[in-house]
């Protein structure tokens, strides 16, 4: 890590950061062309509030905010990038500041506090709605989306399956059709193609047997809950292994989600259905 400086004066600190900042602010719009800042970021036509925090998420590279801040989930990025490190900046890896104060903030921080050595960067109202929503998106998603939680009637499949999965998480379903959750529901930086999100579910059901039925015919289907997304897969494949638990056997589907969100994942096999709700996000 490269530390820039130790500031002795406060009006020392103002400037070196502005003059430091506008520099790499500068020259990574002049380095635009190679990812992961990309050149343009469109904020016009965010569906919903999760596909807005994806956009906040480019701005927060595309305006150098992470120049000057900490911020968790883009670590890799700012590592990428040199890591500079100016010293008393807020990191802000999960923001617990009002979202008003928020957009106040960003609009101009200096009306809020004249001395502050961060500059404004003369963002767009949307803008300002983009980088507000990524920055307390946690807090958002927690409260909107009803997630399939750990509950008390947990399922437990017969031995000789595990209690709990044993690559973590819990079971969710009955004998006829269960699959593995993870406590909180979030399904976060899945990889992105053309379709959507990729994702792997696996499903299990007792007695089911790779061998014997190579391509089970389950079916997903995905509904959005906070917007118009659905998805529907036809089909599955047998994949089998020793953390599967009982004979190895599973099945395994994967799915192309197409917005992020909330969203509602339906598994149907042999007569059975099963229904969960997770949060897909940036
Ligand atoms: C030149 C470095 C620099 C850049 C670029 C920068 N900030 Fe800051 N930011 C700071 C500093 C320094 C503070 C601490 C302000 C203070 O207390 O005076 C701060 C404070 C904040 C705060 C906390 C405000 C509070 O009252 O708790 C937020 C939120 C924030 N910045 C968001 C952003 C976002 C979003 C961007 C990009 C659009 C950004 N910053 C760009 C340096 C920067």
């Amino acid at each position: 890590m490269k530390r820039i400086s130790n500031f002795i004066f406060p009006a020392l600190m103002l400037c070196g950061v502005l003059i430091s900042a506008f520099v790499i602010v500068t020259s990574l719009q002049a380095a635009t062309a190679s990812p992961p800042a990309p050149a343009h970021v469109q904020v016009a036509a965010a569906s919903n509030s999760t596909e807005l925090a994806a956009q906040g998420r480019a701005l927060f590279v595309a305006k150098g905010c992470i120049v000057c801040h900490r911020n968790d989930d883009l670590a890799t990025v700012r590592r990428a990038q040199g890591e500079l490190d100016f010293g008393d900046v807020p990191d802000l890896s999960n923001v617990k500041i009002d979202a008003a104060y928020l957009k106040r903030w960003l609009q101009d921080p200096t009306a809020i506090k004249p001395s502050t050595a961060m500059p404004n960067l003369h963002l767009s109202a949307n803008e300002i709605d983009a980088l507000a929503a990524y920055l307390t998106r946690a807090r958002d998603a927690a409260s909107s989306c009803p997630v399939t939680e750990l509950s008390a009637q947990t399922f437990v499949p017969p031995a000789p399956y595990p209690a709990q999965p044993s690559f973590g998480g819990f079971w969710y379903g009955t004998e006829k059709l269960w699959t593995a959750l993870q406590p909180g529901g979030q399904w976060n930086a899945l990889p992105k193609d053309r379709d959507g999100y990729s994702q792997k579910i696996v499903w299990w059901r007792l007695g089911y047997e790779g061998t014997t039925e190579q391509q089970p015919a389950l079916k997903i289907t995905g509904k959005q809950l906070d917007g118009v997304g659905t998805f529907v897969v036809n089909g599955a494949t047998n994949a089998y292994s020793p953390d599967f638990g009982g004979n190895g056997w599973a099945i395994m589907s994967g799915v192309e989600i197409p917005a992020l969100g909330c969203w509602e994942i339906t598994g149907e096999y042999g007569g059975q259905k099963l229904s969960f709700v997770v949060q897909v996000t940036p």
